[in-house]
Parts: C-alpha cells; structure tokens; sequence
C-alpha cells in the first residue's frame, strides 16, 4: 500500500524527554508512521541555541534517537536521523532567515519566553524558526505533528513557504500542523498554568521518561492538586487535577470521561496511586527497549540509513530552491 501523506517531525535533543514530549508528540509520530512516509529527526543544531557542553550533546542526541525507537518507531517504515547529518538543514535555513522579518521573529512568544530576563541572549535562538522552517520544508511534508508549543512556529513556516513561492514561483508545499486534541499541551505537576518542560530547574515539575518506577511514584504522589477532592475534568477550575487525568488518559487509551467516571465518588488519593501505575506500566516497556538499543549499538545503523533517506530527499529541495533564488550552479 502506498503512503497517503508525507510527513515531518523533530524533536530538540536538549535534557531528557519528558512525558509530555512523549504524549504531545512522539505517540503521533508513532500512530502516523504506518500510514504515511515519515521523516523524524532529532534536533540538535536547535539544541545549540542555548549552551551545551559537548560530552552531554553528544549523549542527549543519541539517547533522543534511542527513545524513538524505543517508544515504537519502526526504521524500516520512518526515516529516523539527526539533524546535523543533513547539511541541507542549515543551508535552507540561512535563505529562509534572509527571508524573515524581524518583527515576525520578535512576536514569537518561545523566543519571548527563552530571553525574558537573561542578559546575553544568542542570535541563534532569535533565527531558530527559520531553521525549523527549513527542517520542514525541506521534505515537502503535508503534514506536522507537533504539541501545542509549536503551532506558532508552524504559522511561521507556512508564512515563509507562501512567501518564497511567491516571490521565487512554487518551490515549497504549504504544510498543516497535526496537533492532537488531548495531550497537546501536559502541563507542570507543580504548577498547572506552566508547561510540563524538558528545561525546567525543578526536577518534580516533569515526569522524564527515563525516571525510575519510584521517581515516578515520588513525583506523581507529590504532583500539586486543586482545591477540593473531586476527580473532575475541568480546565478552568481544576486544572491541575485535570492535566492528571489527561496524562491518564493518554498513558492508558482512555478519555478523560472515562477516567473520571472510574473515580466517581473518590478523592485524589486513590486516582494518584493508579496514576503513578499507569504511568509507570506506560514507560516500562519502553525503557526496557531502550537499555537494548543502547547496549546493541544498533541506533548508529539506523541513524545511517535514516541520514541516507534524508539527505536523499532534503538535498533535491535545496537544489530546487538555491535554483529559484538565483544561485549559479557549479558547471562541470
Ligand atoms: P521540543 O523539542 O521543545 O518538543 C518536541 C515536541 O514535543 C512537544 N511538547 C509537548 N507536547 C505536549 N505537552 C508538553 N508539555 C510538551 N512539551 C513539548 C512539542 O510541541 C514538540 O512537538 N522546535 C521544536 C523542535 C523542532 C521541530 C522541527 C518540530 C525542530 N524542527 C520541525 C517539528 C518540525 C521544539 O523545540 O520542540
């Protein structure tokens, strides 16, 4: 059966994956990639916006790659590489920089959020959505499944494809955004008005999915609740009770009604017990898959031939691209 859709995804390979990395997107890459040509890479020239060291760059990518696989993405059906293997990525991305507007740059509310109150902010974390932009439209994907984060980034993305089709004639396809209606945004267990985040200071405030079946329980059991007892689904009111239901919910292939009619009549105590199960019966599984990639040294195989599929593909959109634009082509 031939593949409906192309599609494209990444992930930054900065600090370890949390749940909500995994909830927000990477169990979308893994539902899509049966029925669609799937591109996923880890991002690690994004990664670079903020400082890394570079024993902990190398470590954090590798383990990215391995946590693809370990949540379910099959090699033989998505391309699964790194970012950096693809020289195409920072190429695109220095054209399509020339071709953003500071202002749209400045109104993007992750860069608002990343510089607000540091002194020396890099420029790398100003450009990054054109880089991202190029990740994507590099691979003429109809489709981008992304958390909640990242819908402004990809309004940005479609805005630069039209413009350079316009200017340069149709070179690009204009790509939708794939954001899931439940899970979209897993929000902080200590504050539920914050985004759970890979970033964060505060250790408690993220569940990594390569915490321990204790950590897990230990956060979970501490996890900051409302007001109240009732398990009860309400953002506006509850909403730290209900991010929990949701990371239930999606850890367990339930709706949030569904869980919330199996604790009728309970308070938190109990839902955050079966919680911490959940969640841990969720990773388990997939820890146990990644301590065997890792050990097997088989991720550099399929980083090989995930770098080899992509470069295929990104290479001839920048070829079609730089041709648009303008640039003499090296004659032999
Ligand atoms: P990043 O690395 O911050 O996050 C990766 C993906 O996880 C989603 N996500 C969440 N979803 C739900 N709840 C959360 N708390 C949560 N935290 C993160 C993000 O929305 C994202 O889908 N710029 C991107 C990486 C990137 C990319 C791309 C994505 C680079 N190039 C091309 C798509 C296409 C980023 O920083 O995501």
């Amino acid at each position: 059966m031939s593949k409906q859709q192309r599609v494209l995804s990444g992930i930054q390979s900065s600090g370890k994956l949390t749940i909500g990395n995994y909830i927000g997107a990477m169990k979308n890459f893994v539902a899509l990639q049966h029925e669609h040509d799937c591109y996923f890479m880890i991002a690690d020239l994004h990664a670079i916006t903020v400082p890394q060291e570079p024993a902990a760059l190398r470590e954090q990518t590798e383990s990215v790659a391995a946590l693809y696989v370990a949540a379910g993405l099959d090699p033989s059906q998505a391309a699964i590489f790194i970012q950096s293997h693809v020289p195409a990525h920072a190429e695109l991305g220095w054209l399509l920089t020339t071709m953003s507007y500071m202002g749209e740059l400045e109104r993007m509310t992750q860069f608002k959020d990343k510089s607000e109150g540091k002194e020396a902010v890099g420029a790398g974390l100003f450009v990054y959505p054109a880089l991202m932009a190029s990740d994507i439209l590099l691979y003429n994907p109809t489709l981008v499944p992304v958390g909640d984060d990242q819908k402004q980034h990809l309004e940005l993305t479609r805005d630069l494809a039209g413009r350079f089709n316009h200017r340069y004639g149709d070179t690009f396809v204009i790509p939708d955004p794939f954001i899931p209606k439940q899970g979209a945004r897993i929000m902080s267990l200590e504050e539920g008005t914050k985004k759970m985040s890979k970033s964060s200071p505060s250790a408690g405030s993220y569940i990594s999915m390569l915490d321990t079946p204790d950590e897990i329980r230990k956060k979970i059991s501490r996890a900051k609740t409302d007001m109240g007892r009732e398990v009860v689904y309400d953002v506006q009111n509850k909403p730290e009770v209900s991010n929990l239901m949701t990371i239930y919910g999606q850890c367990s292939g339930k709706t949030v009604e569904e869980v919330q009619a199996a604790y009728e009549g309970q308070g938190y105590g109990a839902f955050k017990k079966d919680l911490a199960e959940v969640v841990v019966a969720a990773l388990e599984p997939m820890q146990r898959i990644y301590s065997d990639v890792r050990s097997s040294g088989e991720i550099h195989r399929i980083l090989r031939d995930g770098a080899e599929r992509a470069n295929a593909v990104a290479e001839q959109t920048l070829a079609k691209a730089k041709e648009a634009m303008g640039f003499l082509p090296l004659k032999r």
